[in-house]
């Protein structure tokens, strides 16, 4: 079948990361990656879409597509420039910019750390250094305070194993080291950090007087597949990798218990720690050495990520096993330069979630602009609007128009399928030769 319904109640959106959009000479982590020489096309996040300027021009074309919901970001290093020195400017814009969405019906979901730090806080050695954890709860308290009731959602930190893994094990990413021990330390802190601010959210809002409060934090997860089943391997490294990269963070994070490697530092947490489950999906990793493989002869993105659809309900469903919540998919979406498959691949994800017996309730697009996309800069381009980055100018995609109408008729009917997806194809990495 090729039509579907919405599962009853289930609202769609996009979301993005301020360091993604926002544009601004700022300084902080990502900007001196980029001084560092490390963007593959040279781009800087200091132009990226100029959302910081022309958030009221974007949010009305979140409305006019509409979008029922939106996950967005604060930059910290805007909002505190100098350790313990909050721009009282920057603070009123993220609210402003809430109440904005909220006027136009589309709920915010705010993520409060996205990858990014300022610089001091880098330099003072993030958040592997302990003395720092109170730092990052005093910006959450101070965003959080300023949001007062009318945000009641958020994402405390994205996707701490890609943080961890991309900054301190592969150096890919700031820092840029290649250590093990200091990975785990790095996840293990990010584990303390999400359950600390995920109290004091909770905390703040009740003295508020608020009873409507969801916390979470965002879970970068994959499906790991042995390369070959037979081979025992295999078999053993798609267990090691997945419980490293993912699973045993999981359990820190959602319920406070800490397994090997990770340490809590005489930190006593267990509990339960996400108030809704919050998937970041993607793809499938194949592995056959400690390393993020992909099979030959499958439909991929063009950043060459295997299109697995499947793949994000078994990874809802585990998370769903370990700690039974509502199901927010908080990012999926992909790499497609000339959107030419973008609509079949949201498609194909929303109808594998559809058709699942789990509660999700939301699904946010990754992304609504195309953006400022880590070390891929600009060249890698993910949005359902495309940004000409000279003028800045924003046009509405085909993939825009699909998600538009989705939302609009609850699902996908014979006439979007038709429309949107139908001649629609996957490239596929076909194995040449050698
Ligand atoms: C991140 C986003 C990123 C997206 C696509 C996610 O891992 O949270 O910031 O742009 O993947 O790579």
């Amino acid at each position: 079948m090729n039509t579907f319904r919405l599962k009853e109640g289930m609202l769609l959106g996009t979301a993005s990361a301020a360091t993604q959009i926002e544009g601004g000479a700022l300084d902080h982590s990502w900007m001196d990656w980029w001084r560092q020489g490390h963007i593959v096309d040279g781009t800087s996040p200091e132009r990226a879409n100029d959302h910081y300027r022309l958030w009221q021009q974007d949010d009305a074309l979140m409305r006019d597509l509409g979008l029922q919901i939106a996950r967005i970001g604060v930059e910290w290093a805007r909002v505190e420039p100098q350790q313990g020195v909050f721009d009282e400017d920057a603070v009123a814009h993220y609210v402003q910019e809430a109440e904005l969405l909220i006027g136009y019906g589309i709920r915010p979901l705010v993520t409060l750390h996205h990858f990014t730090n300022p610089m001091w806080f880098e330099k003072a050695g993030a958040f592997e250094n302990p003395a720092n954890l109170p730092v990052f709860l005093r910006f959450v308290e101070k965003m959080v305070t300023a949001f007062g009731t009318r945000v009641h959602e958020y994402i405390t930190i994205n996707e701490p194993n890609v943080y961890a893994t991309n900054g301190y094990f592969f150096g890919l990413w700031p820092p840029g080291d290649r250590n093990l021990k200091r990975t785990v330390r790095v996840m293990s802190a990010l584990a303390v950090a999400h359950i600390e601010a995920y109290r004091l959210i909770h905390a703040l809002r009740e003295a508020m007087g608020a009873t409507d409060t969801r916390v979470s934090f965002a879970n970068h997860m994959r499906v790991f597949a042995p390369r070959n089943p037979r081979n025992p391997v295999h078999r053993i490294l798609t267990r090691v990798m997945e419980h490293l990269f993912q699973g045993a963070l999981s359990k820190a994070l959602c319920v406070g218990v800490f397994p090997w490697p990770l340490h809590r530092r005489g930190h006593h947490a267990r509990g339960r720690y996400c108030d809704f489950i919050a998937v970041n999906y993607y793809t499938r990793t194949t592995v056959d050495s400690l390393n993020d493989g992909v099979r030959e002869n499958v439909p991929v993105t063009d950043l060459g990520w295997e299109i697995y659809p499947e793949g994000i309900v078994d990874c809802a469903r585990k998370l769903y096993r370990l700690c039974p919540a509502p199901i927010y998919i908080t990012e999926n979406g992909t790499c497609d330069n000339a959107d030419s498959f973008r609509c079949r691949y949201i498609c194909e994800h929303l109808r594998a979630l559809c058709e699942s017996e789990l509660p999700v309730e939301r699904y946010y697009h990754w992304c609504f602009l195309d953006n400022f996309e880590w070390t891929a800069g600009e060249s890698a381009r993910f949005g359902l609007v495309e940004v000409d980055y000279p003028t800045q100018r924003r046009t509405v995609k085909q993939s825009g128009a699909f998600f538009r109408d989705v939302i609009a008729a609850g699902g996908v009917t014979e006439a979007i399928f038709e429309r949107y997806v139908r001649d629609q194809v996957y490239r596929t990495n076909v194995k040449t030769g050698g």
